[in-house]
C-alpha cells in the first residue's frame, strides 16, 4: 500500500523519523510540508504527518495544512517529535484535521533530543544516543500499528503540562510567532554564505550586504541558526555560547532539499 508522510522540520529529527517510518513501510513518499505549501490530498491510499511540538503544539505551518488536509476514508496517523512532552499537539492535530474532514486514525509521540537554544544548550552526545536508540524501537512498534491499521486516541503528555503548555503557553505565543525573529541578530563571524535563506522552510531570510535579513513571517523551526556553518546567528544574549544541533543522521544537502 502507497503512503504519503508529510514531513515539518528545523533540525532533522523530524525526518529522520519519517525516513525510518517510510523505510518500515516501504513504497513511501516524503513530501516537505515548506511553503508554497504542498496540495492538500495525496497520491496513495495511507497518509502520515510528521512534525516536532512547539510549545505544546503544532507548528504555525503545519497548522495549516492540516486545517486543508481532506482525505476522507484514508488511513490517516500523525507522529509528533518532542524533547520533553507532545503536550496536547497529537490532540490539536486530531480536531484540525476533523475539521477538514479528515479522521486521525492513530497519533504517536517520538522523544528526541531537544534544540530550543534559546533556553537551554544541545544536550550531551550519550544522551542523544540513547534517544536514537529509544526511537528505533518506538519506530518499529509505529510502523506496525500503522501496518495492521490499528486505530487509538493520540498520545498526550500528563495533564498538568498539557495545561501549561498547550493550554496557556502556545495559545499565547503563537501569535507571536511570526515576529519573533525579531531575536535573531549574525554576529562578526557571518561570511555572508547564505546557508541560513536556503534551509528556511519559509523563505523568511534574504542576505543584503552580506548578511541575512529576517523578514517577519518566522516558524521558530531554528534551522538557519542550528545550520549556519559558522555558527554566526544568535537569538537573543543566551546562545552565543551554546552547541548547535541537528540530527547526525540528516545533512545540510537534505535540509536545503527538505526546505
Ligand atoms: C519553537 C520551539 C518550541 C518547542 N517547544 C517544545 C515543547 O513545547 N515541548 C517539547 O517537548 N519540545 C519542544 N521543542 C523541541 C522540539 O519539539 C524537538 O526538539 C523536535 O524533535 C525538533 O524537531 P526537528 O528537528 O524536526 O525540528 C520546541 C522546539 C522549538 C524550536
Ligand atoms: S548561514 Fe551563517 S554565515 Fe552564512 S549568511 Fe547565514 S548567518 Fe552568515
Ligand atoms: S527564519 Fe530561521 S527560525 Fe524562522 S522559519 Fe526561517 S529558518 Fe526557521
Amino acid at each position: 500500500m502507497k503512503t504519503t508522510i508529510y514531513c515539518f522540520t528545523g533540525t532533522g529529527n523530524s525526518l529522520k523519523v519519517a525516513r525510518d517510518i517510510a523505510a518500515g513501510l516501504g513504497d513511501a513518499e516524503i513530501v516537505p510540508m515548506r511553503e508554497p505549501q504542498p496540495a492538500p490530498a495525496a497520491p496513495s491510499e495511507r497518509v502520515g504527518i510528521v512534525f516536532p511540538v512547539y510549545m505544546g503544539g503544532v507548528p504555525m505551518i503545519v497548522g495549516r495544512f492540516l486545517d486543508r488536509l481532506h482525505e476522507p476514508g484514508k488511513y490517516v496517523f500523525a507522529v509528533a517529535t518532542y524533547g520533553g512532552s507532545p503536550g496536547s499537539s497529537l490532540n490539536e492535530a486530531r480536531r484540525r484535521l476533523a475539521a477538514a474532514g479528515t479522521s486521525l486514525g492513530a497519533g504517536f509521540g517520538v522523544r528526541m533530543p531537544g534544540n530550543y537554544t534559546p533556553f537551554y544548550d544541545a544536550y550531551p552526545k550519550d544522551r542523544q544516543e540513547k534517544l536514537f536508540a529509544a526511537e528505533a524501537g518506538k519506530v518499529k512498534a509505529i510502523v506496525e500499528a500503522i501496518v495492521s491499521g490499528r486505530t487509538s486516541p493520540p498520545e498526550s503528555g500528563n495533564f498538568i503540562m498539557n495545561l501549561l503548555f498547550s493550554g496557556i503557553v502556545h495559545p499565547i505565543s503563537a501569535p507571536k510567532i511570526p515576529a519573533s525573529d525579531g531575536r535573531f541578530s549574525s554576529d562578526a563571524k557571518c561570511n555572508g554564505c547564505g546557508v541560513c535563506a536556503r534551509v528556511c522552510p519559509v523563505g523568511n531570510i534574504t542576505i543584503e550586504a552580506g548578511r541575512p535579513l529576517w523578514h517577519h513571517r518566522c516558524e521558530q523551526c531554528l534551522a538557519c541558526l542550528h545550520w549556519c556553518p559558522q555558527t554566526a546567528i544568535q537569538s537573543g544574549s543566551r546562545t552565543a555560547g551554546r552547541r548547535r544541533y541537528h540530527h547526525p543522521d540528516i545533512t545540510l544537502h537534505d535540509i536545503m532539499r527538505q526546505n
